[in-house]
């Protein structure tokens, strides 16, 4: 099969990288051209693009390892992480999966659960609970995942705000690739000697379980552990902090929900699965395609990029109903947040631990928790990542 770009319906992005509302434009593609060509692709590849928002064509992209590869996130976050799991097709990436996945089972985030997380929120509740008003996004959520990620990974604590700079750094790379570099080095350099010590000292940390991992004789080499360490915190606290943050709105816009879920903690898993739904933090996966292919009836030429929205996925109307609205009642089905298919996040059991035991102590710890009427409210935003970037509230002092 061979295509031209004028096969292609196009259908122009003009949303906001930080401020923007997506959601308008992809339920219209997914009604008219739900596989379509985009020139917006934020400066990030040359190739021509093409965008993807309907469930059933996200999920089957998704699990396409035939035609469809990762490797095109080697071209833009790779360089600044070095090498990353999320860039690994076929064999490669089983094997390394293998190595690292043993620290996410759902098993063994038990030992981090009463030792780790929940202190963390505990501990930046107590900044805040005597004062009856708080931004919750500066105070709590943006603290939070990081300082666990910190801990798990074996990290000081003390070192938690280096780490999210560096991490931001390493993120915005492709914009700023000095800047992105430097802090490739310099988070390599930080953590060269703690790697080595725990190689001869291991501690039970995320680092002591990476130099130590071992498949068949094999194990991980130093550019792997430094690549998966160096992806960890963005993937792992930048998603999490902001899923958080949407939750917060949802609960805050939602009162009789939060109510609810006051009385009823057994209804704080439905809250959080609809949150990933509703809102989730990362709306979009990159792919590309290694054959000629058609989704949805639309042609794609080989080596052409794919952008699979899943943010969109997760408001198609053909899987579920009323799909704008945050219904916590909704019946279960399985939604697109996480992923599908070989990549799917391998630190979704941390986020929902990290977000079951927050949104419960937060709920504890602050009562009568309400929007501030005299400050501006918040607004969930962001074409690729999503989040509030205030949560205004007042709640009794404690
Ligand atoms: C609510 C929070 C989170 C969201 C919405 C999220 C979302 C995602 C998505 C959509 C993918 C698939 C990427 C792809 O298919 O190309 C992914 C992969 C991944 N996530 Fe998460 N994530 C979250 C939290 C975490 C946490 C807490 C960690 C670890 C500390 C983590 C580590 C990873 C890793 C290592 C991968 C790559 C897996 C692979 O390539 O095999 N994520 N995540």
């Amino acid at each position: 099969m061979t295509t031209s770009e004028a096969d292609a319906p196009q259908f122009d992005v003009d949303v906001d990288f930080l401020t923007g509302q997506p959601y308008p434009l992809w339920a219209q593609a997914r009604g008219e051209c739900p596989v379509f060509q985009t020139h917006s692709t934020m400066g990030f590849t040359d190739r021509p693009t093409f965008v993807v928002t309907r469930f059933a064509d996200v999920e089957r992209v998704l699990r396409d390892t035939e035609h469809i590869s990762s490797s095109i996130n080697a071209e833009h976050i790779g360089q600044y992480m070095g090498e990353l799991i999320l860039a690994m097709d076929g064999q490669e990436h089983r094997s390394y999966r293998g190595l690292v996945a043993h620290a996410f089972r759902a098993s063994q985030l038990e030992k981090w659960d009463d030792a780790l997380v929940r202190p963390t929120i505990e501990r930046l509740l107590d900044g805040i609970a005597p004062l009856g008003k708080a931004d919750l996004a500066q105070a709590i959520t943006s603290k939070y995942p990081v300082q666990v990620i910190c801990g798990i990974v074996g990290v000081p604590l003390e070192d938690a705000a280096q780490f999210h700079q560096w991490s931001e750094l390493i993120n915005g790379g492709p914009m700023h690739p000095e800047e992105g570099m430097a802090a490739s080095r310099a988070m390599r350099d930080y953590l060269a000697p703690i790697v080595e010590d725990r190689r001869v000292n291991p501690t039970g940390d995320l680092i002591s379980d990476l130099v130590h991992a071992e498949i068949d004789g094999q194990k991980l080499t130093d550019e792997k552990i430094y690549g998966f360490l160096r992806l960890l915190l963005p993937a792992g606290a930048e998603t999490t902090f902001r899923v958080m943050g949407n939750a917060l709105v949802a609960l805050l816009t939602h009162p009789d929900v939060m109510q609810r879920v006051i009385a009823d903690r057994s209804l704080m898993p439905a809250v959080i699965e609809e949150t990933l739904r509703w809102e989730t933090s990362v709306t979009q996966v990159s792919r590309c395609a290694t054959e000629d292919l058609e989704v949805g009836g639309c042609p794609i030429p080989k080596g052409a990029a794919v952008s699979v929205i899943t943010g969109s996925a997760n408001r198609d109307t053909e899987r579920f109903d009323h799909a704008d609205e945050f219904d916590i009642d909704r019946p279960t089905a399985n939604h697109m947040a996480f992923g599908t298919g070989q990549h799917q996040c391998l630190g979704m059991h941390l986020a929902r631990l990290e977000l079951r035991v927050g949104l419960d102590s937060i709920l504890s710890r602050l009562p009568n928790l309400r929007l501030d009427p005299d400050q501006p409210p918040p607004e969930i935003m962001g074409l690729a990542f999503r989040g509030p970037e205030s949560i205004p509230v007042l709640f009794d002092p404690s």
